[in-house]
């Protein structure tokens, strides 16, 4: 994890501390005059913050001599970028074939209700980040999550539960 994640001041969609600021000019300079240098440089900044604010989004296009709506373009169009700061525990669950073929639709109902939120959103204490994946690569021991980037195989909605129970939730 990035110093600049941990511990740094708050950085909001908005505005951004100097530390942050520094972060993403560095970002930039280190691709600039490079072609295609769009999306590295976006994936720098999140490496580094964790996400990309939409206060990057004018540094950027400044530095790579692109317009603010190019940037934002690219960087609304890959759902991997995170346009706000990361929940402190993130559950991914595979929705591919072969896992819904072994309940995965179950274990999707259960995590949405008890975390009160849909794919894509958070529960309302904003503490868990619920995120659709389209395999994981574990698809002989499914239905498969990860949570906080630790695999589950043969996932149930008792295991959700003693995940959520050791996260405090
Ligand atoms: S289909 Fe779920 S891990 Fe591959």
């Amino acid at each position: 994890m990035s110093a600049l994640r941990t511990g740094a001041p708050a950085v909001t969609g908005l505005e951004l501390d100097a530390a942050a600021r520094g972060a993403v000019v560095a970002a930039a300079e280190a691709q600039r005059g490079r072609a295609g240098a769009l999306l590295p440089v976006l994936q720098a900044v999140q490496a580094a913050l964790g996400w990309v604010p939409a206060a990057a989004v004018p540094l950027v296009a400044e530095a790579l001599n692109l317009s603010r709506a190019e940037v934002h373009g690219v960087l609304t169009f890959y759902h991997d970028f995170r346009r706000q700061p990361p929940a402190p525990h993130t559950l991914r669950l595979c929705r591919a074939e072969a896992c819904q073929a072994v309940g995965a639709a179950a274990l999707a109902a259960h995590a949405q209700q008890r975390l009160g939120c849909g794919f894509g959103g958070r529960s309302a204490d904003g503490r868990f980040a619920l995120e659709a994946v389209y395999c994981l690569g574990n698809c002989a021991c499914g239905p498969a999550l990860e949570f906080d980037g630790r695999l589950q195989s043969l996932a149930s909605p008792l295991t959700l539960d003693a995940l959520l129970a050791e996260a405090g939730s």
